[in-house]
């Protein structure tokens, strides 16, 4: 685990040799306060950030990365009382019409989609739903997410059906637990990058983060440039990953 503002022995851009990770995974957080700091309000912050996060894919394309998951609502912000949230999934559905656009990427729903306004699930799943057919790398986009929900709906699924009860009586195994997770059959995230200055993971990849190596950096998600891009990957090259050994 580093910051992005730790001098000593921090590695630079070039120095990038070694693993890349096959799943990255971002906390897209810092959009309102950086929004702030320009003198915007939040829903330029949100709108810049979507585009931040049309160019990291395509700086994850170029590295060779398969599958990219981004927290962008979670489901604790549901209960954000000012009008964040909505700010927050127009730019989600303007940023995913673009990147749909381009038939470059499978997108994916992930979270309790089933919690947000109808009208808005109707067009975003209008808009992802055609990117289904895409081979490009997979986007799992995070909304009204959060890890532990996720791990009780994966119950629920399991335990939905005869079969599946059966099978849990007879042991219940983290390989049934995993299959009916969001990213069921994708790879845990290798790397997940949390801007703007937390160092927390508040219910992003609850189940899947157990290896994850982290990287942190004090810029806001619209600030997010090549130049971290690059320091994350070169965080990554440089750990060496023991899985508990
Ligand atoms: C984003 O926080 C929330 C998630 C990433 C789940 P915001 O970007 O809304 O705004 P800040 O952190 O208040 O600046
Ligand atoms: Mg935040």
């Amino acid at each position: 685990m580093t910051t992005g503002s730790s001098r000593r022995s921090t590695p630079r851009p070039g120095d990038r040799s070694g693993p890349v990770p096959g799943h990255i995974a971002v906390i897209l957080d810092g959009n309102r306060r950086w929004a702030r700091a320009e003198g915007r309000d939040c829903a330029w912050g949100y709108l810049r950030g979507g585009d931040r996060a049309r160019q990291f894919l395509g700086w994850c394309d170029a590295a060779g990365i398969d599958v990219v998951t981004l927290y962008a609502v979670s489901l604790d912000n549901l209960r954000r009382e000012d009008d964040s949230v909505a700010a927050s999934l127009r730019a989600v559905a303007v940023t995913l019409r673009q990147l749909a656009r381009e038939t470059r990427w499978r997108i994916r729903l992930i979270g309790r989609i089933d919690l947000l306004d109808d009208r808005i699930v109707r067009q975003l799943r209008d808009t992802v739903d055609p990117t289904h057919a895409v081979s490009g790398p997979t986007v799992n986009i995070a909304l009204a997410y959060s890890g532990r929900e996720e791990i009780l709906q994966s119950l629920r699924v399991l335990l939905s059906t005869p079969e599946g009860i059966t099978q849990a009586q007879a042991g219940l195994t983290q390989d049934m637990l995993a299959r009916h997770l969001y990213t069921g059959g994708l790879p845990d995230p290798d790397l997940i990058i949390r801007p703007s200055g937390e160092q927390r993971l508040s219910d992003f990849m609850t189940w899947q983060s157990i290896y994850s190596e982290l990287y942190f950096c004090e810029t806001g998600w619209p600030g997010f440039d090549e130049y971290h891009f690059e320091r994350a990957l070169a965080h990554f090259a440089s750990r060496s990953r023991r899985y508990g050994q």
